[in-house]
């Protein structure tokens, strides 16, 4: 049923067998750019996979296999700050089918509660086995004897099953950085079982969140047959069990987090806050600022938070002489279709805002289309009032931790929706449904006004908790549990 796919040759540099630790992912950390003047230059990746992988696994030395971001190119493996790189070529086609297709118009909405309705095509399942069976091929050939290999979100799903056929010796972990859905939905999948099987070829399945693990282990359960042997418990809890043949595959809930003291570094250097400073100013000195950073996906909620604002003004509880918005919105998966029309919804809500309550100089919505720099963001979140993080659906969302760890200050307050999975941890932030306008507006409302002896008090319980479980600790667990140990 699983077809071929072509072997790479790799160079002298790739070792083959030499790696003992390797992350797989369908981006490498690093994205391939073409300029206009035909020149190609190396940028950081989008994305939370690799702001929160990156760091940890460079201080590891380890190995990275994934897409180099453009289709159609070979490039042999390369060394960028201290990581060894397997970029993994994808042809034009397979980029439509298995990255824009089966990828992001078939399970990524399918994951986010079916924000909008999953495409099911049996074209694009085929070029998502072929590619994963491409990556298991990468990874058995440069993986050492008895090497770690940890496979990283929901386009990789069957690699950990392929991997193992190829390479039995390997210890072999899955994670997955966006929610795992309800089993109603999943069960609309017509390949729920292979994936469910492509799964279960690791010693360790890894989710955000607890109820993530149950719903694997219920599924094993229907769709392969499998008992748990130790139902999924929560966080910091052992991991549930499933025992297939003579292997134990463990799933357990392991909530991502950030570089927080790298970021709270950070913050507090003279030219982040010199730069906070002169944003503020450059933004016209404004009572309050409020902040939303985000890929620009329809499961981020951006409307939402437009809407709410745009109402506000329209009622006059809030001045835009006095409060501006500033929309980051780094560009996503720009063919996609719902990915386009989205775009242009923002973008026509941005201009009608700003249409009705700007004065020349002076928009009330500054929306950059653009990524900007770790100390350029950095800034960002030190001089916003108000961070406001209103996702319909997100398995973790990294960008309100990052916003805590940037408040050294103990300012600024977080308005945060409840269907993140950091709004598990993050309890003082104020939580919104974000279906519910009214309910959003009430707490940017709070937020604005807030008095600042509650804003310090709740930052500082947001502080402890982002400062006290970051990244490193975040995979040490994986990895503690990968190992047996967990
Ligand atoms: P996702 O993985 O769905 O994109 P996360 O919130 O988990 O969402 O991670 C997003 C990451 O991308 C964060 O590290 C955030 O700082 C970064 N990011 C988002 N928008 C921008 C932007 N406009 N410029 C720079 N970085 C951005
Ligand atoms: O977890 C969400 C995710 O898909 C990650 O895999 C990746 O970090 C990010 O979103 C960016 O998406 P893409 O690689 O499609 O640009």
């Amino acid at each position: 049923m699983w077809g071929q796919s072509p072997r790479r040759n790799l160079t002298v540099a790739a070792a083959p067998g030499k790696a003992e630790f390797i992350v797989v992912a369908n981006r490498l950390p690093v994205d391939l750019e073409r300029l206009p003047d035909g020149s190609q230059r190396w940028k950081h990746s989008p994305g939370g996979l690799v702001s929160a992988l990156a760091p940890f696994l460079r201080n590891q030395h380890g190995a990275w296999v994934g897409w180099p971001g453009v289709s159609d190119v070979e490039v042999d493996p390369f060394t960028e700050d201290g990581l060894l790189l397997y970029p993994v070529t994808l042809s034009a086609d397979e980029y439509r089918d298995y990255y824009e297709g089966f990828s992001n118009a078939t399970l990524w909405p399918l994951y986010h509660d079916v924000v909008v309705r999953p495409v099911f095509d049996r074209s694009w399942w085929d070029a998502y086995v072929r590619v994963n069976r491409r990556f298991a091929e990468h990874v058995a050939e440069i993986a050492s004897t008895g090497a770690t290999v940890w496979v990283q979100d929901y386009q990789l799903q069957l690699v950990p099953q392929l991997l193992r056929e190829l390479r039995p010796d390997l210890r072999i972990g899955f994670f997955l950085h966006i929610p795992f859905p309800p089993v109603e939905l999943f069960m609309q999948l017509p390949w729920r079982t292979e994936i469910v099987r492509g799964l279960l070829g690791a010693d360790l399945v890894g989710f955000h969140l607890p109820g993530g693990a149950r719903n694997f282990l219920w599924l094993a359960r229907q769709l392969v047959g499998l008992e748990p042997t130790r139902t999924a418990v929560g966080v910091r809890n052992r991991p549930g069990a499933v025992q297939m043949g003579d292997r134990t595959v463990r799933v357990g809930a392991f909530p991502i987090s950030i570089d927080a003291g790298g970021l709270d570094t950070l913050a507090k250097t003279e030219r982040v806050r010199k730069r906070a400073a002169q944003l503020r100013d450059d933004l016209g000195k404004p009572k309050k600022v409020l902040l939303g950073v985000d890929r620009l996906d329809y499961t981020k909620g951006i409307d939402v938070r437009l809407h709410a604002l745009h109402e506000m003004i329209d009622e006059g509880t809030v001045d835009p002489a006095d409060v501006v918005m500033v929309q980051l919105a780094t560009p996503s998966r720009e063919r996609v279709e719902h990915y386009v029309r989205m775009r242009a919804d923002i973008e026509q809500q941005v201009g009608r805002m700003n249409g009705e309550f700007a004065r020349v100089g002076h928009p009330v919505v500054h929306y950059l289309h653009q990524s900007v720099d770790r100390e350029e963001l950095a800034a960002f979140f030190s001089a916003a009032d108000v961070m406001v993080v209103t996702p319909m659906r997100d398995g973790m969302n990294l960008v309100c931790k990052e916003y805590v760890a940037c408040r050294h200050d103990l300012g600024g307050a977080l308005v945060l929706s409840e269907f993140t999975g950091a709004a598990a941890e993050l309890s003082s932030a104020f939580l919104v449904n974000p279906h519910d306008l009214d309910g959003v507006k009430n707490a940017l409302r709070t937020a604005l006004e807030l008095d600042p002896t509650d804003g310090r008090r709740r930052m500082r319980a947001l502080r402890r908790q982002v400062l006290t479980h970051d990244v490193d600790r975040w995979a040490r667990s994986f990895l503690t549990a990968l190992g047996g140990d967990g």
